[in-house]
């Protein structure tokens, strides 16, 4: 999207005239408790969601594996990451817009899959992907959704892509990518990083029970997930999908490049926010040398502990064409439904266009180390 500075002032008014709006529907005198503050930033939303959600959803949102380190250390790395800002550019107007497998987005800025949000929200997924139409981003529906992804399509005003994970049961995999073509979908994302189960101590302890899913769906938790997964099924997956391919959860630079070899279209960084192996690198630390490793012959996304714009273009200028939230946008469901989603992803598009200004970046191309203080 290009953005003139008027333009900017103008939208970063309009945030400030939609903050006095309640998103919790009550009123502002209500709203003396600092939970029911008006979120200005993504952590915002955090007390908001928490305020609303029964304590099993919100621990199931939050949780890491093991001790949850690497969930620390996907927010902290970026944290020490310093900017290096540039004055005297003419930032009148900056050009956020990317091009992904021909699909054109207003912000280099997706929502990641996440499973079963109707335990965050009774709208669940489609509130989401409602309410991230609304801010022109795309999402990734999670095969764990618990609305069918024909209907989660139908609601979409932005293409969608689907993710999923390797069965033991072929035939349902190959079922549901051509149902996913079929509605629609425009790219596939295998989440390779949960070949087994994790720790998942804090699900555990919370006795985490998942809802029942849509009929047609697939189980993807328990006995069904497919340890034997190898190289071998990503081919025969390329094999028949129509749509590009993505590997998601890979962060060891020789599997990216592997991954290329094999043929996929595109690959994420990612460690599934730190929720199933812990003390893996943050997500930040790893992209540089997938990025280096893979030298542009792909996309490279990545996701986790991305909470600010500024750490969007960090993530830009380490290699990514785009980036997926996760948690935060989870935030915003729990805390206020669709509209908690688009604000959520109004705030940190705005953040990503400041920070391009500040550091004298007119267009995501643009952006690449020197926007880094090394
Ligand atoms: C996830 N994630 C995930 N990933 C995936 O490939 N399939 C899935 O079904 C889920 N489900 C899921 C549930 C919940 C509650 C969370 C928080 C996450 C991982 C997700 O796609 C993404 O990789 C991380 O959430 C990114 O990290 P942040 O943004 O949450 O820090």
């Amino acid at each position: 999207m290009t953005v003139t500075r008027r333009q900017a002032l103008v939208s970063a008014g309009a945030f400030a005239a939609a903050s006095s709006l309640s998103l919790s529907g009550q009123t502002q005198s209500a709203a003396s408790d600092a939970a029911e503050a008006e979120p200005v930033c993504l952590s915002d939303f955090e007390p908001l969601a928490k305020a609303k959600m029964q304590p099993m959803a919100w621990e199931f949102l939050n949780a890491g594996a093991g001790d949850e380190v690497t969930v620390q250390w996907n927010k902290e790395a970026y944290q020490r990451i310093r900017l290096k800002p540039r004055v005297l550019v003419d930032v009148s107007r900056v050009n956020t817009r990317v091009t992904l497998f021909g699909q054109e987005h207003d912000f280099p800025i997706l929502l990641a899959p996440v499973a079963a949000q109707k335990l965050v929200h009774p709208d669940g997924e489609l509130g989401a992907v409602r309410g991230a139409g609304a801010a022109h981003a795309a999402t990734v529906l999670s095969s764990y959704s618990t609305t069918s992804l024909e209907d989660v399509a139908a609601a979409a005003k932005i293409p969608l892509w689907l993710q999923f994970y390797a069965q033991t049961d072929h035939g349902s995999t190959r079922e549901l990518v051509q149902r996913a073509e079929a509605a629609g979908y425009r790219a596939l994302c295998l989440t390779v990083d949960m070949a087994v189960s994790g720790a998942r101590n804090r699900e555990a302890r919370a006795k985490v029970q998942l809802p029942p899913l849509p009929s047609g769906s697939i189980n993807i938790l328990g006995s069904k997930l497919d340890p034997a997964v190898s190289w071998k099924d990503v081919e025969w997956l390329r094999s028949f999908a129509k749509i590009p391919l993505l590997l998601k959860g890979v962060l060891n630079p020789d599997d990216a490049d592997r991954a290329v070899k094999a043929g996929v279209e595109g690959i994420m960084v990612s460690n599934h926010g730190g929720r199933n192996f812990d003390t893996v690198p943050a997500t930040i630390d790893a992209l540089p040398v997938v990025a280096e490793k893979v030298a542009g012959r792909v996309p490279v996304l990545v996701d986790g502990g991305i909470r600010r714009g500024t750490d969007v273009l960090k993530a830009l200028a380490f290699g990514a064409k785009a980036v997926l939230i996760g948690r935060p946008y989870v935030y915003g469901l729990g805390a206020a439904g669709e509209a908690g989603v688009t604000k959520v992803l109004n705030i940190l598009q705005h953040e990503l266009q400041v920070a391009m200004a500040l550091t004298g970046s007119t267009n995501v191309a643009s952006i690449d180390r020197s926007v880094i203080w090394s």
